[in-house]
């Protein structure tokens, strides 16, 4: 049986799925961190994809391999291929003012918003690449200078997993023309349109070059949905099987997710991770100017629909860390206030945020009495804010005309038995929880097998594995919990 490999090299750490190409069946798995910050020295990521590479018992058994990753990140690159400063990830908000700025260069208020969500399917904040972009322009205009080629975290990870690298320290040298890149990462970037060019997608280099300045940078080639990028260097994968290991597009986390999960139109998926994220597949994007929901590509050729929050799963270890508990203990101290906490009410923008687009923002406790001064209601109130901000991006997502059939809840939070049981009063819809499992990793392991079905049957489709729901909750529905919140959210 054909084993493949799926890496999620995402903002916390990099893990890697070894599985079986035809049943899906898991057959090892390792992963190492990566370092905290919102700006990383990308030679992090390599070293822990090693790490992670040698823990799941390395991948020289592989046929294919298919990395998804943290979504948007800089990674500009010089002509001998370093990086010209550390990666600045997408839960970075220095370029907020860039964001601002490029938005306003394509129209006043709100028809620059709208130029740029008709352009490219989003409206600009921080996260978005083009912003960096345009703030290294603008803040470090010799780095600016330097940059021959601008790629993605998983854009990059694949080029290091084919060998190429910087000058002497890999073993095919700085080939930036060998970089690929899919269509969904692609698509997070805000200079590409995944359905311009009559659906083909194309890289919008008008865009590029308001930001920078130029666009005589090279970019990633964009590849369809099971086309190989080429094969890994021996010495990384695929040394025991006869033609090496081919590398998969890969893909951004979210749109590995999906696929991960077999979303299909009519499925929303709630992820509590690093991010906050409400997404659906949909077989077109729609061009939000309002800015709530972001239209990416997934990784089949559809279009992914996203509302992204900054503030989730780390809105919970915050309310450990005031609480001085661990998860269990916010849990039962949560499950043991009523809902509402008795109008005690956390705005969670701890970090600012981004739906609503607010870099600026930071977190308010509202409704303060002494009735509610207990450990038990402030536990409550941590997870409910935090579920108030992904049951608004629902709304966004609806207000979009996107069809909500099945809501499943996914990322480390979501097997808390807090958020299982307040996550269905607070979006008023049953919620699905999929069995635990790396849904990005698998995603990209599940493209890696297509890859290599279509390499010998060009036409394939994905390998239909199977997603197992373990449990699906409901509750009756606590309006007072979302009216509450409504009430205090813009009072910020
Ligand atoms: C999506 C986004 C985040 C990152 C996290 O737009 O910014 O979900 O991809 O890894």
């Amino acid at each position: 049986m054909p084993l493949v490999a799926g890496v999620d090299t995402s903002t916390q750490s990099c893990k890697i799925v070894v599985r079986d190409a035809e049943t899906g069946e898991l057959v090892r798995t390792g992963s190492a961190k990566h370092p905290d910050g919102t700006e990383v020295d990308p030679a992090h990521w390599w070293s822990a994809f090693q790490e992670a590479a040698g823990a799941a018992g390395g991948l020289d058994d592989v046929a294919a391999v298919a990395v998804g990753g943290q979504q948007h990140g800089l990674v500009a690159l010089d002509a001998s291929g370093n990086v010209v400063r550390n990666a600045l990830l997408w839960n970075d908000t220095r370029s907020a003012q860039a964001a601002r700025d490029l938005v306003s260069e394509l129209g006043d208020g709100e028809a620059g918003a709208q130029a740029w969500a008709d352009a490219v399917g989003s409206v600009l904040v921080a996260s978005l690449t083009i912003t960096k972009l345009r703030w290294l322009r603008d803040a470090e205009p010799e780095n600016a200078a330097r940059v021959a080629a601008v790629a993605l975290p998983h854009d990059w990870l694949s080029w290091r997993i084919a060998g190429y690298g910087p000058e002497g320290e890999s073993p095919l040298g700085p080939q930036l023309d060998q970089l690929f890149t899919d269509r969904s990462d692609a698509s997070g970037t805000g200079y590409y349109d995944a359905q311009g060019a009559g659906g083909a997608g194309e890289y919008r280099l008008d865009l590029l070059s308001l930001a920078l300045g130029r666009d005589d940078v090279v970019l990633p080639r964009v590849l369809g949905a099971s086309e190989s990028g080429g094969v890994a260097h021996p010495s990384v994968a695929g040394s025991a099987v006869e033609g090496g290991a081919l590398i998969g597009p890969g893909a951004g986390d979210n749109a590995g997710a999906s696929l991960g999960l077999g979303m299909e139109p009519g499925d929303i998926a709630i992820s509590i991770g690093t991010s906050g994220v409400v997404s659906a597949v949909a077989p077109a994007r729609t061009a939000d100017g309002s800015g709530a929901i972001n239209g990416f590509a997934d990784a089949t050729g559809n279009a992914l629909m996203l509302a992204v929050t900054l503030n989730a799963a780390r809105v919970l270890d915050a309310a450990r860390a005031v609480l001085d508990v661990d998860f269990d203990g916010l849990a039962s101290l949560a499950l043991s206030a009523p809902a509402g906490s008795d109008g005690l009410v956390l705005v969670p923008y701890l970090e600012g945020e981004r739906t609503p687009n607010r870099p600026d923002a930071t977190g308010t406790l509202h409704g303060l009495r002494l009735a509610n001064q207990t450990q038990a209601h402030l536990a409550r109130a941590y997870l409910e804010g935090m579920l108030c901000g992904l049951a608004d991006g629902l709304d966004a997502l609806r207000a979009q005309g996107v069809p909500i059939e099945r809501v499943m809840l996914i990322g480390g939070a979501a097997q808390s038995p807090a958020v299982q049981s307040i996550a269905p009063q607070v979006f008023g819809l049953p919620i699905a929880i999929p069995k635990p499992g790396e849904y990005v990793a698998d995603g990209a392991a599940r493209q890696a097998a297509w890859v290599l079905a279509a390499a010998s049957e060009p036409g394939a489709t994905a390998p239909a594995w199977s997603t197992t729901i373990a449990t699906t909750l409901a509750a009756d529905p606590q309006p007072v919990i979302r009216e509450q919140y409504a009430a205090v959210r813009d009072l910020v």
